[in-house]
């Protein structure tokens, strides 16, 4: 790299590299840092290790523009004016975050930052429940590097909100900016380089303390995961009452400003990395602290127990799953993105297998990481045709866009019958009718 890199940030995953790509792509000198050496090796090589709209595009051109590096030496943050942390803060047996990639990472930067001169900026990407960034990070910062959160060494909490699929035109446009700071130094050079980065366009800056930022990440993805189990309680209602469907509740009461149109999506329960891993972390958090956040434990177990919902319907469609082939249409925990982490998917497989059936699976994307999981307890297909040749039913568990194009031609001519259910509700009903077709939220059949 000719010049000095003015940014680095510790963790390549997806939340890190695209804050690099997107970095870059505004001309700020980036350097990603990771320990998984084979990531590094493909990041350098322009290519992306992981599947995300425009990712691929981006990280070419600021590779070949020497914008953007990766390397798995934590050395290089130390020649860099800002680090930011976005390692893993994955969910362990008891629900808490497992903490200790944050603490290797911030172990290993305060060693490197030990000699370093001038002022240096630690930023808080990953998300951490209230009180990690100002305890177990600064003092391990604080412990490693020998100086001073406030003198030497800056400290911010800063979430990330952006979504995967979308990750790299969220990262462009944020609706926020939340920066959790206690010394007004660390806030303003953070500030900074937003400001930098944002130009003109930059979203509203939220400056609270590192406890407030940190409890924000956790308010906003509780509200999101309580609206899709609400919906699809919804859902579960209007299935129950001939004549009704759940889209038509979901667009009436998406009128109201109060409530909001997006997000109202019912289907198969949330999945991802996140919704999940961040419920059971701040249910677990507040819990030891003896209060018992009831609303969000509902809102789990209400997605659970939407994946026997769909089963379920397969059942109604096929009575006993025993020895039946089912296809399952959809492996990723949404379109545009080859993860499939806490998958609704993975729990509907793993109770159809549990009732015996037998299971083809197809995901334009998705099958790599689905074999890692799943290896060859199911069977993979190569396209959805070839899916459902010979299916008993087809479950369609992603809202992918070439599933939306299949017609009624393509499950009449490859299933032995064909029974479809529908847990994306992206088939057309009408289109549909003549078929064995039931979609989740649509009251024609008992569930
Ligand atoms: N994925 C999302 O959509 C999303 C959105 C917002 C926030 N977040 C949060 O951001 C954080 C990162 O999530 P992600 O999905 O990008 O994770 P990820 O698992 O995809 O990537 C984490 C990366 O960190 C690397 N890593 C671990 N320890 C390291 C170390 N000591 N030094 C250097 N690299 C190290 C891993 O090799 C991996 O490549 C998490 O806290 C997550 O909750 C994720």
């Amino acid at each position: 790299m000719k010049q000095k890199p003015a940014v680095s940030i510790v963790g390549m995953g997806y939340v890190g590299l695209c804050t690099a790509a997107t970095f870059a792509s505004r001309g700020i000198q980036t350097i990603g840092i990771d320990i998984d050496q084979a990531r590094v090796e493909q990041i350098r090589k322009g290519k992306a290790p992981l599947h995300e709209p425009q990712l691929d595009t981006m990280l070419k051109n600021a590779v070949k523009k020497k914008l953007l590096d990766a390397t798995s030496e934590i050395s290089v943050a130390a020649d860099t004016e800002t680090t930011f942390l976005a390692v893993g803060t994955p969910g362990q047996q008891d629900g808490s975050i497992d903490l200790s990639y944050i603490k290797n990472a911030t172990e290993d930067l305060g060693s490197v930052l030990r000699e370093k001169p001038g002022y240096h900026l630690i930023v808080v990407k990953s998300t951490v429940v209230p009180g990690t960034t100002n305890g177990v990070v600064k003092r391990f910062l604080e412990q490693s590097s020998r100086k001073t959160i406030g003198a030497g060494l800056g400290l911010c909490a800063n979430p990330e909100f952006l979504k995967e699929g979308t990750a790299i035109n969220d990262a462009l446009h944020p609706d926020k900016i939340v920066i959790g700071s206690n010394d007004k130094k660390s806030a303003d050079e953070l500030t900074r380089l937003y400001r930098h980065f944002y130009g003109s366009k930059l979203p509203p800056v939220i400056l609270t303390s590192p406890e407030a930022a940190e409890l924000v990440k956790y308010a906003s993805n509780a509200f999101l995961a309580t609206k899709v189990s609400f919906i699809n309680t919804i859902a579960n209602i209007a299935q129950q009452i001939p004549g009704v469907d759940v889209g038509t509740i979901a667009e009436a009461i998406g009128l109201d400003p109060r409530i909001g149109g997006l997000f109202l999506k019912s289907g198969p329960g949330y999945g991802g990395s996140c919704f999940h891993k961040d419920l059971q972390a701040l249910i677990n958090y507040i819990q030891n602290r003896n209060y018992d956040p009831v609303l969000f434990r509902a809102t789990e177990e209400t997605n659970k127990q939407q994946a026997n919902r769909v089963v379920g319907m397969a059942e109604n469609l096929l009575g006993s799953l025993s020895s039946k082939r089912v296809a399952v249409l959809g492996l990723a925990f949404k379109k545009d993105t080859d993860d499939i982490r806490e998958a609704a998917s993975i729990r509907v497989i793993n109770q159809l297998k549990k009732k015996g059936a037998r299971v083809v699976a197809y995901d334009p994307m998705a099958i790599p990481n689905t074999k890692k999981t799943l290896s060859d307890q199911i069977d993979y297909a190569e396209n959805a045709h070839s899916a459902l040749k010979g299916a008993d039913c087809a479950i369609i568990m992603t809202e992918w866009d070439q599933f939306r194009q299949l017609v009624p031609k393509d499950f009449q001519t490859h299933m032995t019958a064909p029974n479809i259910v529908d847990a994306r509700r992206i088939l057309d009903p009408k289109q549909f009718a003549q078929l064995n077709y039931l979609a989740i939220g649509t009251g024609s059949v008992k569930a």
